[in-house]
């Protein structure tokens, strides 16, 4: 039996590429081994998304050699993609280097390993085809990604993914539809559909639906109770959506919309495609929907040129729309893309003082948002016991954490688990990043 151990990086993309990744290997007659030293075959899936990235790869290559000789090293992902044969050059115990655009010939590639050739590649972003294998391994069995979009073909200033990713291509919504119906006769409650930008989806085959479409007949599939969707990208981002999500209830009431900056400069910039008040007045598609939406979003301090009243201006925007939750990321200059070549790159401690601030301001609000649903009864979805805390973990459909006592099942007994289930939980207190209460019976 052929062993292998592999090691993720990155976004929710990447984790479910290496369930595919590891899908296609097992079909193939593998072995999954959590050591690498139990491996014949050693694969790193890697993000490149920002920091040195590269560098930390190239470190772990170097611990992968020192546990393992005569073992077959393959490094796949976003830095793959973007550093090539030259992975070769400064790694040589490596023998693949392979894209993601470049997995459906996954196959081949084995087959050239196992003839014992120490070069193979798959580099080629030339392609219309997504990744499907017959079998996907997945850990959790209530949860579950479904690629719906792979590739961008944005041109965002700052962001390596369209040079690693390769081009836009969907899948038939006729594939999307029955994996989605074989994961809920499996017992999956829960699916998130994926891509770099799921708001460009466009159904290859005559049917033709748009991702409002898609998600609206996902949403009817019997078994699913709870279906997410991500990343959006507000350009593309449709009110057929937040209408589906109000005619929908297993449509979650979350939507995370990347707003980036609150300046229309910095965008401009970062050659988003839309202004402000664009982004402000899809906000407002969702303030008005029936249902009450939470919404996040991604936010990037110190780009190249990014003033003191261009910072504020994001300020200011985060103080009217009032997120539920964000993440903040320091601009890091990212190899073969256009801001690279701006100039005015801002110090890293004017960076981390922007940070520091808009992390402050956004804690108040949080705090603010999540009081709201003190009192309240939520549904969650449970995703686990925490015994440090002596208490289940849930999921609330605005994606909220909700940490519960339970009276009846206080702690796991036995095989007796309430993972997976949907419960009522009264909210009694509120923290800045997450809820907590006593379910209800
Ligand atoms: N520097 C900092 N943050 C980045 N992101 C993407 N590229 C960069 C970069 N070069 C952030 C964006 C994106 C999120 C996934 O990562 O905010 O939405
Ligand atoms: Fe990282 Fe972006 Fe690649 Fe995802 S797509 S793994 S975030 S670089």
């Amino acid at each position: 039996m052929k062993t292998f151990y592999i090691e993720t990086f990155g976004c929710q993309m990447n984790t479910h590429d290496s369930e595919k990744v590891i899908g296609t290997l097992v079909e193939k007659g593998y072995r999954q081994v959590d050591k690498v030293a139990d491996a014949e075959l050693v694969l790193y899936n890697t993000c490149s998304i920002r920091d040195k990235a590269e560098q930390k790869v190239f470190h772990r290559l170097d611990q992968f050699k020192r546990e393992g000789k005569g073992k077959i090293f393959g490094v796949l992902g976003c830095v793959a993609q973007q550093e090539g044969e030259r992975i070769f050059e400064r790694a040589p115990h490596v023998s693949l280097v392979a894209g993601s655009a470049s997995y459906t010939k996954l196959p081949e590639m084995l087959i050239q390993l196992e003839a014992g050739n120490r070069r193979v590649t798959g580099l080629s972003l030339h392609t219309t085809e997504t990744f499907d294998t017959p079998y996907t391994s997945r850990d959790n069995p209530h949860r579950a990604y479904i690629t719906i979009i792979e590739g961008c073909d944005k041109a965002c200033a700052y962001c390596v993914v369209p040079f690693t990713r390769g081009p836009e291509r969907s899948r038939t919504s006729e594939s999307v539809l029955r994996e989605a119906r074989s994961l809920a006769e499996l017992g999956y409650t829960e699916v998130q559909l994926l891509g770099q930008n799921v708001n460009s989806y466009r159904d290859p085959s005559p049917a033709g639906w748009d991702f409002a479409k898609l998600l609206d007949e996902t949403g009817k599939i019997d078994g699913l109770r709870r279906i997410r969707f991500t990343t959006s990208h507000p350009r593309d981002f449709g009110k057929s959506i937040v209408d589906a999500i109000d005619e929908n209830e297993t449509l979650c009431n979350h939507v995370h919309l990347p707003v980036q900056s609150g300046s229309d400069a910095v965008l401009n910039r970062m050659q988003r495609s839309y202004t402000r008040s664009d982004y402000l007045r899809r906000v407002e598609w969702m303030r008005k929907a029936q249902r009450d939406i939470a919404m996040t979003t991604d936010i990037i301090v110190g780009f190249p040129g990014e003033t003191e009243a261009e910072f504020n201006e994001t300020l200011r925007l985060i103080d009217e729309v009032e997120y539920d939750a964000m993440f903040i990321f320091k601009y890091s200059k990212r190899p073969n893309t256009p801001a690279l070549q701006y100039e005015d790159h801002i110090p890293e401690e004017e960076k981390t003082r922007r940070f520091t601030l808009l992390q402050e301001q956004q804690r108040s609000i949080q705090i603010r948002r999540n009081a709201r649903y003190v009192g309240k009864t939520e549904q969650v979805h449970v995703e686990g016991y925490n015994p440090a805390t002596s208490q289940w973990i849930g999921r609330t459909s605005q994606h909220k954490t909700l940490n519960f006592a339970d009276a009846q099942l206080p702690a796991p007994a036995g095989a007796e688990t309430l993972t997976g289930r949907y419960l009522d939980v009264l909210v009694t207190r509120a923290g800045p990043n997450s809820l907590a209460g006593q379910s209800v019976f």
